[in-house]
């Protein structure tokens, strides 16, 4: 049933390519997004006052990720909420917000209680969700699935790699009815989402790299994710990966939030896990590296091919990743991160598929 692998969580990391393919090609046709449940207009889309996306862990991540490309495609706000803290917050909501809510499994109780919240408050529900027919799918006004398949493995892997790609589809389909978008970058962004699927097994290819790099490293007693942008939002799935299954302790931050307290904590043996792929900011990023090293911190970098040499004079080993769409860049990313959460735990001998004190799905609050 693991299909030759170890641990569900190998294959389910090395099923993302086609778990990506299934999501998105079925709703290109002819070099657009076609999302045949849905209908919303343009009218609806431009009058919102708000996106709000609800979820918890790896999905309110996929929020941290989308809320940087559905800002930068509508231009509307997009708030990401916790589903947890959201009742709790008196949330401003009106007939005017959608809410979008990201939930793999379509029962952890958090999110199915902050989605009632909402709709009670007067929001329109837009569900991302894999399990077909579950609560999450059933009670909200619209669905999209993502064609993940059975997930396993309690650290989510294929799911939120799906999820991510879905929020592209949302992000482009509302742009193209509102007219937010440019055709030549939509037509760019749809040649690029096609690329993904062997771009990611580009990535599965070289595996072998990471599985050295976690020896490596296996066991410092702490790393950090820093990034900047859409590289923060990759480094909090990555650092929650880590931690997840290795039971290493580990942060993600804004790389320039750093001096604002956590430097503090770099020391000689710290590991460093530096996010650059986001090229708009790679030279900030970069100068975030500097201060890390000069501290004694080793760092492992992650960029795009076109800046990987460059980063390599300055950390202590670089992983490199294909260049795509900067929309599309966390997809390609988060993978290298899996891999090293799953090398670092397998080193340390972890329970990987089942860790401790965590269940697949949440459904006690
Ligand atoms: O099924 P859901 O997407 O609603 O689950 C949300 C979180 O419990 C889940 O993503 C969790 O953080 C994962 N175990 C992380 O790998």
């Amino acid at each position: 049933e693991k299909g030759g692998y170890e641990h569900f969580m190998a294959k389910e990391i090395m099923e993302q390519p086609e778990a990506f393919r299934k999501t998105v090609f079925p709703r290109i046709k002819e070099g657009r997004v076609v999302l045949d449940d849905l209908c919303f207009d343009a009218g609806y889309l431009k009058n919102l006052d708000k996106l709000y996306i609800i979820a918890c862990g790896s999905s309110y991540h996929v929020g941290m990720a989308a809320k940087y490309n559905l800002e930068k495609l509508l231009r509307k706000p997009v708030e990401v909420a916790l589903a947890s803290e959201f009742r709790y917050c008196d949330p401003i909501v009106t007939e005017k917000t959608l809410a979008l809510v990201i939930s793999q499994s379509g029962e952890t109780i958090d999110t199915l209680a902050a989605m009632r919240e909402a709709k009670r408050l007067g929001a329109r529900v837009l569900s991302v969700v894999n399990v077909v027919g579950s609560t999450i799918a059933r009670e909200s006004d619209d669905v999209i699935y993502t064609w993940a398949g059975p997930e396993i493995a309690v650290a989510t892997t294929k799911a939120y790699s799906t999820q991510l790609a879905v929020t592209y589809l949302i992000g482009l389909y509302f742009a193209d009815l509102m007219g937010t978008i440019e055709k030549k970058e939509y037509d760019a962004i749809i040649s690029e989402l096609l690329l993904i699927p062997t771009k990611l097994e580009s990535i599965l290819e070289r595996r072998q790299a990471i599985q050295y790099y976690a020896s490596i490293y296996f066991n410092h007693p702490s790393i950090f994710f820093i990034g900047r942008n859409i590289d923060y939002a990759i480094g909090m799935e990555g650092s929650l990966k880590l931690k997840e299954i290795s039971y290493i302790h580990s942060e993600a931050y804004a790389a320039g939030e750093l001096k604002h307290g956590t430097i503090s904590l770099i020391e000689p043996g710290t590991l460093v896990v530096a996010l650059a792929s986001y090229q708009p900011l790679f030279e900030k990023l970069m100068s975030n590296v500097v201060e890390v090293k000069s501290r004694g911190a080793d760092v492992l970098g992650l960029a795009t091919d076109a800046k990987g040499a460059e980063m390599a004079k300055t950390v202590d080993h670089t992983i490199t990743v294909p260049d795509t769409h900067p929309m599309l860049l966390p997809s390609l990313d988060v993978v290298p991160l899996q891999l090293f959460a799953y090398y670092v735990a397998l080193q340390r001998g972890c329970d990987i598929d089942k860790p401790r004190n965590l269940a697949k799905s949440v459904t006690v609050e």
